[in-house]
């Protein structure tokens, strides 16, 4: 949409964070609307902690339809809203906020991102062995959606810091009554059986993330196999390392962009009750991180 085409009803949309550097967010709603003739702007802002009230103050006074939340305000806005969705409150952390009249609520659709990517896998996930490697905001979702949709046999829960791990084996255990958690210091050559016995592996840490693309969180090969369905949530490079290693001995691999779309497409149904085309987003996505 060229600049032109804003006028008087478009409605806005945006992201805060700080710093914001590195997000394909705006590309991928501003291309949607675009797709779908939808007079929507969404624009990112970078906004300390020290103005976070304000700023959400600010926003609603403009009348701003909704906005995604990043690093550093994901569990500090909480106390800003109205109304916090039960996925959003068991995770501690809001990525999407919807402004209804100056009421604000909160949700998680990280959680749904996980999902939709790992639907077409439910049936021979369901009931397994489990792998969740990090044990940050990003993991606490990832535990959520597994928690919730897959019932897992076992959770391995392996962290850089186990204590981390272990306190968040704790934190899910009463928030979800679900205790089959065995919680490892990430340590590949002690992991290869974990690795090997788990019919998911997912990667929540940053490590494989650009620009440190060599990193990987094991890379021994013989914990992989062809059964396995690794998802990686890294999604810059769209092919890590870890994924790389993981498809070479035949396992079904899912990249972090998939993930990204999906939970994008849920914020943008919140906002605007329309669907995003996921399909063309994602491939959309791939080229644009590509050029
Ligand atoms: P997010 O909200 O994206 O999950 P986070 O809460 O800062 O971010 O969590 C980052 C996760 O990546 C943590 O599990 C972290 O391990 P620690 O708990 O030991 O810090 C993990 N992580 C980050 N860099 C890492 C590295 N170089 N090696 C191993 N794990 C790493």
């Amino acid at each position: 949409m060229g600049k032109d085409s804003y006028h008087l009803n478009t409605k806005l949309l945006g992201l805060i964070g700080h710093p914001i550097k590195h997000t394909y967010s705006p590309f991928i709603h501003n291309v949607t609307f675009e797709l779908k003739k939808l007079d929507y702007i969404y624009l990112p802002f970078d906004i300390p902690p020290s103005t976070l009230k304000t700023a959400v103050k600010g926003m609603v006074a403009l009348g701003i339809k909704g906005f995604n939340v990043t690093i550093p305000h994901k569990e500090n806005i909480l106390q800003l809203m109205h109304n916090v969705s039960e996925e959003a409150s068991i995770v501690g952390a809001i990525n999407t906020v919807v402004n209804d009249l100056g009421k604000l609520s909160g949700f998680n659709t990280d959680v749904h991102g996980v999902y939709e990517t790992l639907l077409p896998y439910k049936d021979e996930i369901t009931g397994n062995e489990m792998c969740v490697v990090g044990a940050g905001g990003a993991a606490r979702a990832v535990i959520y959606t597994l928690i919730r949709y897959f019932k897992p046999n076992i959770i391995f829960l392996i962290n850089r810091t186990e204590q981390k791990a272990e306190s968040l084996k704790n934190y899910f255990i009463e928030k979800m009554k679900f205790d089959n958690f065995k919680t490892r210091e990430l340590f590949p050559p002690d992991l290869v059986d974990v690795f090997q016995n788990s019919k998911l592996i997912i990667n929540a840490t940053s490590v494989g993330m650009f620009p440190d693309s060599d990193d990987i969180i094991t890379n021994l090969e013989s914990s992989f196999n062809k059964d396995q369905i690794v998802l990686d949530l890294v999604y810059n490079p769209p092919q890590t390392q870890l994924l790389k290693l993981a498809a070479s001995k035949g396992a079904t691999i899912l990249d972090g962009i998939k993930m990204l779309v999906y939970q994008a497409a849920k914020s943008f149904e919140l906002w605007t009750g329309e669907q995003m085309p996921v399909e063309q987003l994602h491939k959309s996505l791939q080229l644009f991180i590509k050029n």
